[in-house]
């Protein structure tokens, strides 16, 4: 192939590149993997209402989220064992973000830590997302591993209690190799536990709302609420301190027949009525995806597998071209719109696919 033009060429690059168990482990979804697919298919659902004469003669596609400014609303979205895809994992996966000018959430099962990856990318906007383990002295450790290691907020994902059943997984004997670096998990681990079912049933299935001021009290940093999919829901996070939610179906993972984040968007920003800030994740492939999810509401977009389809082709120069032909494609799409700015993209932007 001739230099990736896409994040769809960088997925085929990644395919070619890497082992069969690691790809399903990324590429897959639960079930018929219906959700992962409807998470793409939504976008093809709304088409565009471009305005002219607006004078776009300079356009920004810098945001702030929770009041860190990014130079484009797209953060990547925490995303396990990154060592899978590249001998330098979350590191290049850090330094890619913070070249494009963007924030990055680091999972509980990254193979490196909060502080080596602020030694490596100093100033990057960094995230920690947490899953509460069984044991909560490793959960406690976690978080204060997130605080002194330089986070900003803890992301915690709440739509976790057991792993969905990832067929794709079991087909080809995926296992996580056990001398892989997880500084927040090996401890609950251990070295047994290769099939990441096996590691998720280490996490406590009874977190409840009450939990989350534990968190806020141990993390001592702003709580966002990743994994939201109801309007119920999402007024909970609210009314119990979220300073944020994620409308996510954890990338069509989880519960397959869940609706397509973009689906749930609309309800969930009217039912959080601007008292925390909503964020997308699931399907982002495509700058005019990210320009459908802020028309909807979205104050920005998470990315998942996008970025680390860059990591497993090209490393941190992967990361950071994939991020910024989505920061391109976003400033194409809002100069064609009529707007200079993520802030000027309305609802009225945008209106339903004819049926
Ligand atoms: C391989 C893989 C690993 C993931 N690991 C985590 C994780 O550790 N924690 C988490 O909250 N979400 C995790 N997710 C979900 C992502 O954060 C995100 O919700 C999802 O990837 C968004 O969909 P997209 O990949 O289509 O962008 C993972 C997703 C994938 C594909």
């Amino acid at each position: 192939m001739s230099s990736p033009l896409t994040v769809a060429d960088y997925e085929l690059l990644a395919e070619e590149r890497l082992e069969p168990g690691p790809w399903a482990y990324l590429a897959g979804g639960s079930g018929d993997e219906w959700t992962l697919r409807e998470n793409r298919t939504a976008f093809a659902r709304w088409t565009f209402r471009p305005r002219v004469l607006c004078d776009v003669s300079e356009i920004s596609t810098a945001t702030t989220v929770l009041g860190q400014r990014i130079e484009l609303p797209v953060v990547v979205a925490p995303l396990s064992y990154q060592q899978l895809y590249h001998p330098d994992a979350e590191i290049a996966t850090a330094r890619g973000a913070a070249a494009a000018g963007t924030a990055m959430a680091v999972s509980t099962f990254s193979t490196r830590s909060h502080e080596e990856i602020t030694a490596a990318a100093p100033g990057l906007t960094q995230w920690c997302q947490l899953y509460v383990f069984q044991d909560r002295g490793v959960t406690r450790e976690h978080l204060a591993g997130a605080a002194g290691g330089g986070c900003s907020a803890v992301v915690l994902t709440v739509d976790t209690p057991r792993l969905g059943r990832r067929e794709r997984d079991i087909r080809v004997g995926f296992e996580v190799p056990s001398d892989l670096p997880l500084p927040y998990a090996r401890s609950a681990v251990g070295d047994a536990a290769v099939n990441p079912a096996d590691q998720f049933a280490l996490l406590d299935a009874s977190v409840s709302w009450r939990d989350l001021e534990w968190v806020a009290a141990e993390g001592r940093l702003p709580v966002v609420l990743k994994g939201i999919a109801t309007a119920e829901d999402a007024q909970l996070a609210v009314e119990h301190g979220a300073a944020a939610v994620v409308v996510s179906n954890h990338g069509g993972r989880q519960l397959d027949g869940a609706r397509a984040t973009l689906d749930v968007l609309p309800e969930v920003v009217e039912a959080v009525g601007g008292r925390a800030e909503v964020y997308l994740d699931g399907g982002i492939r495509r700058g005019t995806d990210v320009a459908k999810a802020l028309a909807l509401g979205a104050r920005a977009v998470l990315a998942g597998r996008a970025p680390i389809f860059g990591l497993a082709a090209a490393g941190e120069d992967g990361v950071r071209d994939v991020l910024e032909l989505l920061g391109e494609e976003l400033a194409l799409t809002l100069c064609l719109l009529g707007c200079a700015s993520p802030e000027e993209i309305t609802r009225a932007h945008v209106q339903p696919a004819p049926a």
